[in-house]
């Protein structure tokens, strides 16, 4: 019982800046470019993740990826990723290329469906590095289930 009360507390704080960042999406929110220093550059659409294949550079690419995620993404989807219902959960992705193809699709151009806009499209707002960078960030939280 008392380990049960114990579980509650803990995931009611997160709940509560859901609710704090829900209220925020619904004013003018506007979205936040992001720092890609040192990142190497990038060129085209790219369909898969150019950053995993370096150890250096994909550790830089899931730090510069966790701010831009938590500063442009958690008021949907969740502080760490982790969804309170809302949105999708996010550390669900599959992983490599078949969640990369997927991800980067979604995140330049939203999700409308119906004339409602579910999830905006961000592809004015982020350079190619900052997109793969907020796909390093994910794969570092991603969990199997
Ligand atoms: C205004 C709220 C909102 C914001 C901000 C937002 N999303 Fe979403 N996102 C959603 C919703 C709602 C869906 C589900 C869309 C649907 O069902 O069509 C979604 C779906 C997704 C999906 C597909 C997940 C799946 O399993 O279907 C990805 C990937 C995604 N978002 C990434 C991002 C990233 C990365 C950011 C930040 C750059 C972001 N989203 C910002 C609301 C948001």
């Amino acid at each position: 019982m008392l380990a049960l009360f114990k579980k509650s507390a803990a995931v009611s704080l997160p709940a509560a800046l859901l609710f704090t960042g829900l209220a925020l999406a619904h004013g003018n929110v506007t979205p936040q470019g992001v720092n890609t220093e040192g990142l190497p550059p990038l060129s085209g659409e790219l369909t898969e993740n150019p950053y995993r294949k370096d150890q250096k550079v994909y550790a830089k690419a899931i730090e510069i990826g966790s701010s831009a995620f938590n500063q442009n993404c958690a008021r949907c989807h969740g502080l760490g990723a982790v969804s309170g219902g809302i949105a999708p959960d996010l550390r669900n992705l599959p992983a490599g290329g078949e969640g990369d193809e997927f991800f980067q699709m979604r995140i330049r151009h939203g999700s409308v469906r119906n004339g409602v806009t579910y999830m905006p499209p961000f592809e004015s707002v982020f350079s190619e590095q900052a997109i793969w960078a907020i796909r390093s960030y994910l794969d570092s939280v991603r969990v199997d289930n």
